[in-house]
């Protein structure tokens, strides 16, 4: 499982907010590089993945994650930190995450499936042992089903617009971030939990940017079973909940 390693240091006078700043990395198990560098999201496994996403989205679609702020900020208190209990009252933070999961899945062909009969699927024989690849990656993407499929629009899981109910129980085969049948994710009720939480905390306890003198963000992904980000992610995260005893 990845975890986040926050190392506070003291930003100086001249830091927006008068704040302290925080860098926060990778831990060394999760390949994430020195304590210290930066969020590090190379060599991640699926949560790890994930979690760096959620940063990665935040600051590429900041706008988008206004609403999130301020609901969060209501349901929370500018006073207090996110605990498990407020995630269910968080609906549009619910949607940011299934659409992260969309996107940026981390299993792309799941894992390998065999079929233990012969069968057929839209006509295709499909011989017993065979292996299976199952691309969800452009099933998510798939423009027969998703509007602007390449667009990150949390909204379409919302309201009115949820046409359906693309939900994580792998049912429906347009949506399924964590595959289907047997062999689905064995962790999804952890996984739903612990980003939900994780995500709602670094939405909340955190304003997000990038090193001094970066612009734009690399969204270059690599290719292989596991996705992995080509290039590490680097966010700067600051300190912005009211007292500082709250990240103790
Ligand atoms: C966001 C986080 C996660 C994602 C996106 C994810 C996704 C997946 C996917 C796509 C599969 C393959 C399913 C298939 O081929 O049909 C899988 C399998 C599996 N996952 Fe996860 N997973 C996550 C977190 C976890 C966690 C936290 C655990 C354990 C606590 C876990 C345990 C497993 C296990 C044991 C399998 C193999 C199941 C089997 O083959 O019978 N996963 N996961």
């Amino acid at each position: 499982m990845g975890f986040l390693c926050l190392r506070a240091r003291d930003a100086g006078s001249g830091e927006s907010g008068g704040g302290v700043r925080a860098e926060a990395a990778g831990s060394q198990a999760d390949g994430g590089g020195a304590p210290g560098e930066g969020l590090e999201g190379d060599g991640c496994r699926t949560e790890m993945f994930t979690m760096v996403m959620n940063v990665f989205m935040s600051m590429l679609w900041g706008g988008t994650l206004i609403g999130a702020h301020s609901k969060l900020d209501m349901v929370v208190g500018t006073d207090a930190v996110v605990e498990e209990s407020h995630t269910s009252k968080l609906p549009y933070l619910c949607a940011v995450m299934k659409e992260i999961l969309r996107l940026h899945l981390a299993l792309l062909l799941l894992v390998p499936h065999c079929p233990s009969e012969p069968t057929t699927v839209a006509g295709y024989a499909v011989p017993k042992d065979s292996r299976i690849f199952v691309n969800v990656w452009a099933i998510h993407r798939d423009k027969s089903v998703w509007e602007d499929p390449l667009e990150f629009k949390p909204e379409r899981f919302l309201g009115e617009e949820k046409k359906r109910r693309w939900d994580f129980s792998g049912n429906d085969f347009d949506y399924f971030p964590f595959g289907s049948g047997r062999r689905i994710c064995a962790g999804i009720a952890m996984a739903d939990k612990t980003f939900m939480w994780s995500l709602a905390t670094l939405v909340h306890s955190f304003d997000w940017g990038m090193r001094d003198g970066e612009e734009g963000i690399d969204f270059e992904e690599k290719f292989g079973i596991v996705l992995k980000k080509a290039r590490p992610l680097v966010a700067v995260p600051t300190f912005k909940l009211a007292r500082p005893e709250l990240y103790e």
